[in-house]
């Protein structure tokens, strides 16, 4: 079992999360309150979360980046982050060449704010900027315009900031394929190296949700979905953005080193409510209740809601899924010897059948998905997952 689990001296993560937003976006299911009065209490508890967390969960090897994602972390004082990744600092290493990320709603960024980000240590910035169509934004309750989405890119990048990604989401209501092929044409006059493409999830317990379960708004189907997905990867790859994850396209050299941590088995250090973390061996999750989170690190201890060591099972089942996801793809060498010989001859049959058909590749010791694969991730998981010997 052990030969199973992560090693060090690969990447290692830390990712904290900001629990504030100035309005809640009607499709938005990330743990996020419009109140901030304990705003204050809050960033004390995240500081102090620190060295908690790592007594519990050590770090031996150096930290390859930092992602402060949310929530909007854009809305707190960039003082406030710097600490943060200060005190981290302090007690493990943090790699010269990490890469430090903050996830922005470009409503809430300007000049001055951006510069003293860079001074606190961020070198990379995602913005969630969902639309260029107003009529969008306005759809998804969102604060800013398409207006102040540019100009907050541009401010970015005026202020120094070289590695810049912006979100989009696609399959909205009404959407025609001009329509998202204009966003994604708007998208690429900007100085960005990354794209994230979300297809819209209709997440339960949200205001759309709602909405479309009463026929009020209609989303559309799997096929116009599959034509904007085709019409995205298409279009990116001819405009020099490379797709390295299902919904993940960037610049040669600019694939996010954070989220190719999640996607390719290394561990990460997690901090702040809701925030899930993974030490190479088990997984945990903080509360997802401000109050709670607050309540547990002020009287000393960890805010963990749920803890769980991976079974065999589970480790192999998600690196095969990993593998078909990226194009970095994940090492499998452990996996033949948790598996009966018949399992593994069927696993072999079936990843030498998607090879052929050019969508994966594969050695005894590793599997990576092809550009083409990308697009059936979800399907090809489905079709490898295994019951290995126990
Ligand atoms: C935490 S948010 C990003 C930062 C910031 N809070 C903002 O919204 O500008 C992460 C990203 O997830 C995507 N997202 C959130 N909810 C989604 C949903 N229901 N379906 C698809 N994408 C979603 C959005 O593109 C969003 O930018
Ligand atoms: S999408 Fe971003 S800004 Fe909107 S509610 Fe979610 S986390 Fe907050």
């Amino acid at each position: 079992m052990a030969d199973l689990l992560s090693k060090p001296g690969g990447r290692y993560g830390a990712y904290f999360h900001i629990p504030f937003c100035d309005t809640k976006c009607v499709y938005c299911d990330f743990y996020s309150l419009t109140n901030h009065d304990q705003a204050v209490r809050f960033y004390a508890a995240l500081k102090n979360e620190i060295s908690l967390r790592l007594k519990s969960d050590p770090v031996e090897s150096p930290l390859s980046s930092i992602f402060f994602g949310g929530g909007t972390p854009s809305l707190a004082k960039p003082v406030d982050l710097g600490d943060c990744i200060r005190i981290l600092g302090d007690q493990v290493q943090i790699s010269s060449e990490a890469e430090i990320t903050l996830e922005a709603n470009p409503g809430t960024l300007t000049p001055e704010k951006l510069d003293s980000l860079l001074n606190q240590g961020f070198n990379r910035i995602s913005m969630g900027v969902q639309s260029f169509s107003e009529s969008d934004l306005k759809f998804l309750s969102r604060i800013h315009s398409a207006d102040t989405a540019k100009k907050a890119v541009n401010d970015a990048a005026s202020a120094g900031f070289t590695n810049i990604s912006i979100d989009l989401i696609f399959g909205l209501p009404g959407q025609t394929a001009e329509a998202w092929t204009e966003n994604l044409q708007q998208a690429i006059l900007l100085p960005i190296s990354h794209i994230s493409c979300y297809n819209l999830i209709v997440e339960e317990k949200t205001p759309l949700f709602n909405w479309v379960n009463s026929g009020k708004v209609q989303v559309p189907d799997d096929d116009h979905n599959s034509e904007l997905y085709d019409i995205t990867i298409r279009f990116l790859r001819e405009n020099g953005f490379n797709q390295y994850e299902v919904s993940n396209f960037c610049k040669p050299g600019r694939a996010s080193v954070h989220n190719s941590t999640y996607w390719s088995w290394d561990p990460w250090l997690a901090f702040g409510p809701s925030a899930h973390g993974f030490n190479g061996q088990s997984r945990y999750k903080n509360f997802r209740n401000l109050g709670k989170y607050i309540d547990n690190i002020e009287k000393g201890n960890l805010p963990e809601e749920d803890r769980e060591s991976l079974d065999q099972k589970t480790i192999i089942n998600e690196k095969l899924m990993l593998g078909v996801r990226t194009t970095e793809g994940v090492t499998i060498t452990s996996i033949w010897t948790h598996l009966k010989p018949d399992e593994a001859n069927n696993l072999r049959k079936k990843l030498d059948r998607f090879e052929k058909k050019g969508y994966l590749n594969w050695s005894d010791s590793f599997l990576k998905a092809t550009p083409e694969g990308l697009r059936f991730g979800d399907f090809l998981a489905e079709e490898l997952f295994i019951d290995p010997v126990v």
